[in-house]
C-alpha cells in the first residue's frame, strides 16, 4: 500500500510517500481502508519533532481516521468487514490502510460522511467538553470564537448553536468569515483589524460576551478576555498563533471572570470511559440533524505534507483532511 512516511523529523512539506507492506490485524485490531484522515495543527509540529509527543521513527502521521473495516483480528466480535467507522489512533492515518484497536472504533451514522468524520472526534469532543462541561455555556448566552474558521472553531460554532447560544465568529478573511456564517455563526468580526473590541461591545449593548473560545492565543487572547462581561469565562483551547500570551491578573479580578484551561486530550487519556457520554451525545445530535459537521478541505496522499504546511501557514479554510 502507499503511505506517507517520515524517517526523520523534518518540515512537513518534506513528507515522502512510500510503498510499504499492508498492515495485518493483531488479535484485537481491525484494518481500515482509510477514506479520509483529519490533519490537525499538531501534526505539522509532530513531524518536525516540535511537539511534546515524539513518535519513534519511521512513522506515518495522521491520528483521526475514517473509513471502512477491511479485516478484523480473531478476537474482534463487535466489528466486521464493510462497517463504516471512525477512530483516533496515535498515528498511521495518512496511508491507504491503517491498523487500529477495535475498541476505539465508533460506527458512523449514515448522516456522517467520511470527509466530515475525519475531522470530527477531536474538534467536536473538545467543543462539547469545553463549552458545556468547562464553560457551562447556557442557552441565550453569547460566545466569541477566535480562529472560528479552523477545525476546532467551526465545531465550536456548530455545538454552541445547538446549545442555543449566540455566536460571534472571529476570522481573518472574508472567505473564512463566510464559512463561519454558513456553519451557523450569528455575526462575524475581522480580528486582524484594530478596534474589534469596540465592535464586540456594540454587538452586546456594552455588556461584553459571556464566553470566549480561544484556540489562537497571542495578542488576541488579552483583547478577547477584555471583551468579556462580568462573570464571563475565557476558555483556553490552544495557541495556533504560536505565542502563549501572558495575561495581567488584575483583569480576571476586575472582570470577576474565570480563565479555564481546556485540555480535552489529557482529560480523555486519563480515563477514556468518561468521554463516552460526550461522544454519545454528539452522535445523537448528528443522527438527529442538530449538528452539521463540515466536510474538510481535501488533499491527496501526495499532498499530505502540503496540507500540514498550509495549516501551519494559516492558509486552510475549514478543516484539512487527507483522502488516500
Ligand atoms: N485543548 C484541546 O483539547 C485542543 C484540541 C484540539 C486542538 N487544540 C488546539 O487548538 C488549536 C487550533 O486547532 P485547529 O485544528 O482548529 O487548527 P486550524 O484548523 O489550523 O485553525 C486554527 C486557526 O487559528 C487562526 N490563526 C491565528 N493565527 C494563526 C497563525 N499564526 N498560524 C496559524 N493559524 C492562526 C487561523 O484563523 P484566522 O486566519 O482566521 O486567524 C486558523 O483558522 C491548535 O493550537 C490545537 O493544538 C486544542
Amino acid at each position: 500500500m502507499r503511505a506517507v512516511v517520515f524517517s526523520e523529523y523534518v518540515p512537513p512539506e518534506k513528507a515522502e510517500v512510500k510503498i510499504v507492506d499492508d498492515p495485518l490485524p493483531g488479535p484485537n485490531d481491525v484494518v481500515i481502508d482509510v477514506k479520509a484522515a483529519g490533519v490537525g495543527f499538531v501534526d505539522g509540529l509532530i513531524v518536525q519533532g516540535l511537539y511534546q509527543v515524539k513518535p519513534p521513527l519511521p512513522f506515518t502521521p495522521g491520528g483521526e481516521i475514517a473509513g471502512v473495516v477491511a479485516d478484523v483480528g480473531p478476537e474482534v466480535k463487535t466489528l466486521k468487514p464493510g462497517d463504516r467507522v471512525m477512530t483516533l489512533a496515535p498515528s498511521g492515518g495518512f496511508a491507504e490502510k491503517a491498523k487500529v484497536r477495535a475498541v476505539g472504533c465508533v460506527p458512523l451514522p449514515e448522516q456522517l460522511a467520511f470527509e466530515a468524520a475525519a475531522g470530527f472526534t477531536v474538534a467536536y469532543c473538545t467543543g462539547l467538553y469545553g463549552l458545556k462541561d468547562q464553560g457551562n455555556l447556557k442557552k441565550g448566552e453569547s460566545l466569541l470564537v477566535l480562529g472560528a474558521a479552523g477545525g476546532v472553531g467551526l465545531a465550536a460554532i456548530d455545538i454552541a448553536k445547538t446549545l442555543g447560544a449566540r455566536v460571534i465568529a472571529a476570522a481573518s478573511t472574508d472567505e473564512k468569515r463566510a464559512l463561519c456564517v454558513a456553519q451557523g455563526a450569528d455575526e462575524t468580526i475581522d480580528y486582524t483589524k484594530d478596534g474589534w473590541r469596540q465592535e464586540i461591545k456594540s454587538m452586546t449593548d456594552g455588556h461584553g460576551v459571556d464566553l470566549v473560545y480561544d484556540p489562537v492565543g497571542g495578542d488576541q487572547s488579552e483583547l478577547a478576555l477584555r471583551s468579556l462581561g462580568h462573570g464571563g469565562r475565557h476558555l483556553v483551547i490552544g495557541f495556533a498563533s504560536g505565542t502563549i500570551p501572558r495575561i495581567p491578573l488584575n483583569l480576571p479580578l476586575l472582570k470577576r471572570c474565570r480563565i479555564v484551561g481546556v485540555d480535552w486530550g489529557g482529560w480523555m487519556r486519563e480515563d477514556p470511559a468518561r468521554n463516552i457520554p460526550i461522544l454519545t451525545q454528539l452522535m445523537d445530535w448528528v443522527a438527529e440533524g442538530e449538528l452539521k459537521p463540515p466536510a474538510g478541505q481535501a488533499y491527496s496522499l501526495d499532498q499530505a505534507g502540503f496540507a500540514m504546511r498550509d495549516l501551519l501557514d494559516r492558509k486552510v479554510v475549514g478543516k484539512a483532511i487527507v483522502t488516500p
